[in-house]
């Protein structure tokens, strides 16, 4: 299976074809189409070319248990999956849901939760009672019975003379821009910035990492940045082919850095 390129295709299908991989960083539909719980039909928007995003929240559970079960599969021992994840002020619970769900129905557990801190957020909230969110949350997944091995660069910073190892400092929280500009494709993007921070405190320079929902090719611009191989999956054509324009720049870039 040739690394380094975004297959234009379900991932459900990529992970039938692919083995070994280091780590999984990834941001999901949210689902946030849908105005409410799943008890009310309305959608506020069409948000992606491909995608349904206006599940009903057992068919976006469903559909999330069916990629976390691939991703047992496709993920070495000891690997992580950096899941990033939010929701809007109309439909508050889902994502709660789906990490519970996650946690009882396969061999998951969230090990860490990190807090992204955006610049800005939309000028206005519609909301009378809920707060502006102007943070999103990278869930780290490890496997159950790698709550305590799963691979982490975490530098010493001394031994104890009880032969305790104290750690340096990483913190939960990480700040960084909203995407990597705006574009007249595609309004659910992350930031290129923040996926270098999380490539370095959890992947290898030799690792493969995975993105399951490659979008605009945010991850594999931040991996050809740190010099690491990505494999990517999207299944709306428009969005790779606007991915491999970006990934195009980025290599004459890097090439002449
Ligand atoms: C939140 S966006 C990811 C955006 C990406 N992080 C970026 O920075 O551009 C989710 C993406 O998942 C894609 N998608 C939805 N279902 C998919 C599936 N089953 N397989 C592959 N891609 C899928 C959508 O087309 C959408 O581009």
């Amino acid at each position: 299976m040739e690394i380094n390129k975004i297959y234009n295709e379900d991932c459900l299908i990529t992970m039938q074809k692919i083995e070994n991989i280091d780590a999984i960083i990834t941001s999901p539909p949210y689902n946030t189409s849908r105005k409410g719980s799943s008890l009310d039909n309305a959608c506020a928007n069409i948000r992606y070319d491909e995608f349904d995003d206006c599940k009903t929240d057992e068919e976006y559970i469903a559909w999330t248990i069916d990629i976390f079960k691939s991703y047992d599969k496709v993920l070495k021992p000891n690997g992580v999956i950096l899941y990033n994840l939010s929701y809007s002020s109309e439909n508050t619970h889902l994502m709660w849901l789906v990490v519970a769900e996650i946690m009882k129905q396969t061999n998951f557990i969230v090990a860490d939760n990190i807090i992204w801190k955006k610049p800005s957020t939309s000028p206005n909230s519609c909301s009378p009672n809920k707060l502006t969110r102007i943070i999103e949350y990278v869930f780290v997944f490890c496997r159950k019975n790698e709550i305590g091995t799963f691979e982490m660069n975490k530098e010493q910073s001394s031994l104890r003379k009880t032969g305790q190892i104290a750690y340096k400092n990483y913190f939960n929280f990480i700040e960084a821009p909203n995407n990597d500009g705006s574009n007249d494709i595609h309004k659910a993007t992350f930031s290129s910035i923040l996926i270098r921070k999380l490539l370095r405190l959890y992947v290898k320079k030799d690792a493969i990492v995975y993105d399951s929902f490659m979008g605009t090719g945010t991850t594999a611009i931040a991996c050809i940045e740190e010099k690491i191989n990505y494999i990517g999956s999207e299944i709306s054509k428009r969005y790779v082919e606007y991915s491999n324009k970006r990934i195009e720049l980025a290599q004459m870039q890097t090439k002449l850095f």
